[in-house]
């Protein structure tokens, strides 16, 4: 309360003070005097269909919350459009070749795989279709075909996702002497608090502490690896194989939020307005390529994948002018930082020709 007008005015701003009012409305009327999984939060707070943070344009970039690869430098993308040349290479330079991107933003993947093959190779250029699937404010490249949900499966071409999986709405659990019991969360009347939910049987899980689950991440990645008779599903993702992401040390889970460039792990702030990731289990993305037919190369850290791609020579290349030199090279330095995106990690899978071991995955 506040009466420095000689009123006494309420400045509590209810609902607001936990985020996007309407939408922090939305989940409370959820809840209805109960709890729900925080699974179920997460993708209120991602993907409610009208107020989720995802459903509004400016999210990644300088004046969003987070960057992505894609949003440093074009590079990242003339890397992947080298692969996939590649790729269509290896398959016999099909007359088309259809690139399927899920969760692909507003698209600066795209445009720059599709600059890179118009600068670079007018046959692949030709093979080249593109299709971006975006259920949440797309972008608008009229060289992309946008859609808001996979196309029929292609006979030749590659799956390429860049920061999909780690959006993916997850169970959490708290692990202790009971075995692992579920996170749900609910509306205290001034804040979301955490409730505990029933226990859970799960192999391999940790025996103590905070962990999540992605369960929606195997069933994706078999449908993702469904798009493709001959070719590849490439993943550009956070995480780490299953032994690593539910080691013993670590205790706290891998979530993170973030807020106009801030890190932090309260999923309960900002609701709305802020992103919400967790680390993607790399072992069940194998599995799924695997059980779909598919060789699996990786996962390998994006810094050796593109190095081994050849970036280091692509800044040498402008060395004759220099403000675009140091551009390139402030740009591999970010894209291969060991403290931040070149920990991300970068798996292959591909069906339907011998080719060994692809670029970059020579080595881990
Ligand atoms: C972290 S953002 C990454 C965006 C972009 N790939 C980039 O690197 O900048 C995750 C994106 O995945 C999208 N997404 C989430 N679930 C999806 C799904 N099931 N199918 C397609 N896209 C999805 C979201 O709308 C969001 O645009």
């Amino acid at each position: 309360m506040c009466d420095t007008w000689g009123v006494t005015l309420d400045l509590d701003p209810g609902l607001g003070s936990a985020g996007n009012p309407r939408l922090v409305r939305a989940i409370v009327d959820e809840m209805n005097g109960g709890a729900i999984p925080f699974e179920r939060f997460m993708e209120l707070a991602l993907y409610h269909p009208k107020y989720g943070y995802y459903r509004k344009p400016g999210r990644v970039g300088p004046d969003g919350d987070f960057l992505t690869s894609p949003a440093i430098h074009p590079m990242f993308g003339w890397a992947i459009g080298g692969w996939l040349r590649w790729t269509w290479q290896q398959l016999g330079e099909p007359t088309t070749f259809t690139v399927i991107e899920p969760g692909a933003g507003e698209g600066l993947l795209a445009a720059s795989i599709l600059d890179w093959a118009e600068g670079r190779d007018d046959n692949f250029r030709e093979a080249l279709r593109y299709v971006a699937i975006e259920p949440n404010a797309p972008g608008r490249d009229s060289r992309v075909e946008w859609r808001d949900s996979p196309p029929d499966a292609v006979e030749a071409g590659a799956v390429v996702t860049n920061e999909l999986f780690d959006a993916f709405p997850v169970r959490i659990f708290d692990a202790g002497e009971r075995g692992p019991i579920e996170v749900f969360v609910r509306w205290d009347g001034e804040r979301f608090v955490e409730a505990p939910g029933g226990v859970a049987s799960i192999d391999g899980a940790p025996e103590s502490g905070r962990f999540e689950v992605n369960q929606r991440a195997y069933p994706a990645m078999r449908d993702l690896c469904g798009l493709v008779e001959r070719g590849a599903v490439l993943v550009f993702d956070y995480g780490y194989p299953q032994e690593d992401l539910w080691a013993p040390w670590r205790t706290t889970g891998t979530l993170l939020c973030f807020y106009r460039h801030t890190a932090h792990e309260n999923p309960y702030i900002h609701v709305g307005d802020q992103d919400i990731t967790t680390h993607v289990n790399f072992t069940d993305l194998a599995f799924a390529a695997q059980a779909s037919g598919f060789d699996v190369h990786g996962p390998v850290s994006q810094s050796a994948f593109l190095w081994a791609a050849g970036l280091g020579e692509v800044v040498e290349a402008a060395r004759a002018e220099m403000a675009e030199y140091f551009s390139r090279r402030r740009a591999l330095e970010r894209l291969t930082d060991s403290a931040g995106l070149g920990r991300v990690r970068v798996l292959a899978a591909t069906r339907g020709f011998a080719a060994g071991t692809p670029p970059g995955f020579g080595e881990s």
